[in-house]
């Protein structure tokens, strides 16, 4: 197995364990460079959690291997702290990886207006807004500090206008702030607003069937979503989701 890429996913199988098994996983193939942005798409209960519990290193493949260098996982859930403020659940992250705890704040506050937190250090994550527990949940996995972030539909809770303002937001601080992240997502349009490539799965057992590669120019807008390449691209995801894409136009 090489190691030019950040992660790097082999003939990757999962099964749960019960009665009866759950097959999630089935001869999964991925790997991202180190600075790519690729999305992972595929209906509900295809096994997209799975398999960035698997690269996070939280769940152990039944077979295949996995190399994942140096990375901090967001769950689907923002899991904040109650009882921390917005400045010590933005730290939290920093403070289990062992970065000293001074240092872990001065470089939270630094961030809090890119986050759009500015203000709000001391208020409790019940006093923020849907939007606001997301960038704040995004904050603490950026502040980590690790180079790759597997993000599990970070925006699915939101409402369409704000994911769509989250969505040209980290575009943004990726600019400035660079990683290379596995997105998992199952809306099209996020995908291919976010990402360098999207790799598609097929309902549970999850394959990937396809990989897009999407190349519009950057950074990606609401003139981008309406582009006749943003809408042939939308149509092949839309139709490789819908189970038409041969499992050949993979690889
Ligand atoms: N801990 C678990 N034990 C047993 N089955 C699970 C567990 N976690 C997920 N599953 C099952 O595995 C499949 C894939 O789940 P998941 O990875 O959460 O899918 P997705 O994130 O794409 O919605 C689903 O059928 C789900 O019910
Ligand atoms: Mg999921």
């Amino acid at each position: 197995m090489t190691n030019e890429h950040a992660i790097d996913v082999r003939d990757l199988s999962l099964t749960y364990a019960g009665q009866p098994p759950v097959i999630a996983l089935e001869a999964v193939d991925l790997a991202v460079a180190r600075g790519e942005f690729a999305a992972l798409l595929g209906p509900s209960g295809c096994g997209k959690s799975t398999l960035l519990r698997v690269v996070a290193g939280l769940v152990r493949p039944t077979t295949g291997e996995v190399h994942a260098e140096d990375v901090a996982y967001m769950p689907q859930r923002d899991l904040l702290l109650p009882w921390r403020r917005v400045v010590g659940n933005a730290t939290f992250a920093a403070e289990l990886a062992g970065v000293p705890a001074a240092e872990a704040r001065t470089r939270a506050l630094a961030l809090l207006g890119r986050f759009g937190l500015a203000g709000f250090e001391r208020s409790w994550p019940a006093q923020l807004s849907g939007g606001m527990r997301q960038r704040l949940a995004l904050l603490r996995t950026f502040l980590a500090p690790r180079h790759t972030l597997l993000l599990d539909e970070p925006f699915g809770a939101l409402d369409a206008i704000t994911r769509h303002e989250m969505q040209r937001w980290l575009q943004g601080v990726l600019t400035e702030e660079p990683r290379t992240v596995l997105l998992v997502t199952h809306d099209v349009e996020e995908a291919l607003t976010l990402a360098d490539t999207v790799y598609v799965m097929s309902p549970r057992p999850g394959r990937i069937v396809t990989r897009v590669d999407v190349r519009l120019a950057r950074p990606r807008d609401a003139l981008t979503v309406i582009s006749a390449e943003f809408t042939s691209l939308k149509a092949r995801l839309l139709s490789a989701l819908e189970g038409d894409a041969a499992p050949e136009a993979y690889r």
